[in-house]
C-alpha cells in the first residue's frame, strides 16, 4: 500500500516550491500526496495553484486582512489537528520558514506524526532578521524527523545544532525544479512587449522587518534612479499586503515606475529573465537569480543565502538610500561589473530536488534499498 504524505503550505513562495514535489509525489509508485493549503495567502496562493494545476484536498482559508501572527498560528494549529486526525497521514511535509510551516509542524508533532522539513537549515542566527522566519525555521528543525537541506551549508548549520546526521539529506532547492518548468525563451507576454526599448529594473519588496523607514528608503532610492536614468523603467509587482501597497502608492509616483499587481509565476519568472537588474528583499528570488542569469541587489542587512553572495550573483545592499543608489548605478553604468555578476552556476539546485526527496522518503519506508545520493553542487 502507498504511504500517504500530507503536504502543507499556505503562502506564494511555499506553493511555488512545493508544487514540483506534489507533482513528483503524484507520479510515485510508493507514495501519494494529500494536499492541504492553509491559504495564509489567498489570491497569491491561488495564482500558483492555477499555474501548476494543483487542486488541494483541504483548504483552511485562514487569511484575514492585516492578519496577526497569532491569528495564523492558532488557526492553523487548530484546523490541522482535525485534518491530521481524520486523514492519519504517514508523514507531514512542511516547507521553509513561514508561520504556516511552524504551526503545521507543531500540529503534526502533537499528533505524533513524522515530519519532513523541506528547505531545512537556512540560518541568519538573528532572531529578528528575517522576522519571524528565523525562529519559525529553527523551531521547525526541533520538530522535524527528516531534514531536506538545499545545500551543504544548510546541512552544516543543522549539524552544528546537533541534528542527527543520518536524518539530513542535501537535495538542492525545489525552486529550481519549478523554474525549469516555467522559464521559456520564446515566452510572449503583453507585459514584456510593453518595455521592449527600456532597461527594466525589477523590484520586489515585502519583508515585515522592512516595513516603515527601511521601505521608505528603498522607495526613495528607486525614485532617484528613475529620475536620473531616462532609459530605465522600474517595474514593481506590489505584494498584496495593504501596508506595503499604501507605502508604495505614497512614495513611488513617477512616470517611469510602474506599480503592478503580483504576477503569476509564469509571467514573473519570464519577466525576471528578460529584465536587466533585480532589486529584492525576497528569499526565493535570491535562489532563482543564478538560473535567470541576472544580478540581484538584496535589500536586507543579512541573508540566509550566503551561497549566492559567494558565487557573485547576489550583493547585499541593505536598505540605505545611498548604498542602494550607488550599487544600482554601478550595475547600470559599468558592463564589466554587470558581467561579473552573471553567467554563474546555480549553487541552489539542479532541478532534481523533488525527485530526490521522493526517493529519500521511499527509502525511509523501505521501498528503495539504496540510500539516494546527495545534491553535490554546493
Ligand atoms: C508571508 C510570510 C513570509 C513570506 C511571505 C511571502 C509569515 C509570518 N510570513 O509574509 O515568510 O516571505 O509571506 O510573500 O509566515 N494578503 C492578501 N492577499 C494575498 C496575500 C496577502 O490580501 O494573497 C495581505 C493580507 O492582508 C494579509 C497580509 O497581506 O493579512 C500579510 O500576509 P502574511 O502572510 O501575514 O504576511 P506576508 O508579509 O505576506
Ligand atoms: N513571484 C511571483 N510573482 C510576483 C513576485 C514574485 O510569482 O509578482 C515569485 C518569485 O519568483 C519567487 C516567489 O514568488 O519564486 C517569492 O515569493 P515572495 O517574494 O513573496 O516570498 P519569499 O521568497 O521572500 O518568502
Amino acid at each position: 500500500m502507498k504511504k500517504r504524505i500530507m503536504v502543507v503550505f499556505g503562502t506564494r513562495p511555499e506553493a511555488i516550491k512545493m508544487a514540483p514535489l506534489v507533482n513528483a509525489l503524484k507520479e510515485s509508485k510508493h507514495l501519494e500526496p494529500v494536499v492541504v493549503v492553509t491559504a495564509q495567502h489567498r489570491e497569491m496562493l491561488d495564482q500558483v495553484l492555477n499555474a501548476f494545476n494543483i487542486t488541494p484536498d483541504y483548504d483552511l482559508n485562514v487569511m484575514r486582512a492585516e492578519q496577526t501572527l497569532s491569528h495564523i498560528t492558532s488557526q492553523v494549529l487548530k484546523e490541522m489537528e482535525s485534518i491530521i486526525q481524520k486523514e492519519t497521514p504517514n508523514m507531514v511535509l512542511v516547507h521553509g520558514d513561514t508561520t504556516t510551516t511552524f504551526s503545521a509542524a507543531l500540529a503534526a508533532f502533537y499528533q505524533k506524526v513524522s515530519i519532513g522539513h523541506v528547505e531545512a537549515g537556512l540560518r541568519t542566527y538573528n532572531k529578528f532578521a528575517p522576522y519571524p522566519e528565523e525562529l519559525n525555521r529553527q523551531l521547525t528543525t526541533r520538530l522535524a524527523d527528516l531534514h531536506f537541506a538545499p545545500t551543504l551549508r544548510a546541512k552544516d548549520n543543522l549539524l552544528k545544532e546537533q541534528v542527527d546526521e543520518s536524518t539530513i539529506f542535501v537535495t538542492g532547492n525545489t525552486v529550481i525544479d519549478a523554474l525549469n518548468t516555467t522559464v521559456d525563451p520564446n515566452y510572449n507576454s503583453k507585459l514584456l512587449s510593453q518595455y521592449k526599448d527600456k532597461r527594466v529594473i525589477l523590484l520586489t519588496a515585502h519583508r515585515r522587518e522592512n516595513l516603515g523607514e527601511p521601505m521608505i528608503q528603498i522607495f526613495k532610492a528607486m525614485k532617484h534612479i528613475a529620475d536620473t536614468h531616462r532609459d530605465v523603467v522600474i517595474v514593481y509587482p506590489v505584494h498584496k499586503n495593504p501596508k506595503i501597497r499604501e507605502l508604495a502608492q505614497r512614495y513611488l509616483t513617477h512616470d517611469r515606475i510602474e506599480l503592478i499587481e503580483p504576477l503569476d509565476v509564469m509571467d514573473f519568472h519570464n519577466f525576471a529573465a528578460a529584465s536587466e537588474i533585480i532589486l529584492t528583499d525576497s528569499g526565493g528570488i535570491q535562489e532563482e537569480a543564478p538560473s535567470l542569469n541576472k544580478p540581484v541587489l538584496v535589500l536586507r542587512d543579512v541573508t540566509e543565502r550566503p551561497e549566492g553572495v559567494e558565487s557573485g550573483v547576489l550583493k547585499i545592499v541593505g536598505t540605505d538610500f545611498e548604498k542602494i543608489v550607488t550599487e544600482t548605478n554601478r550595475l547600470l553604468n559599468n558592463r564589466e561589473i554587470y558581467d561579473e555578476m552573471t553567467q554563474l552556476k546555480n549553487p541552489y539546485g539542479d532541478g532534481q530536488a523533488s525527485h530526490r526527496i521522493v526517493d529519500i522518503i521511499s527509502h525511509y519506508y523501505g521501498f528503495i534499498l539504496e540510500k539516494p545520493s546527495d545534491f553535490m553542487n554546493s
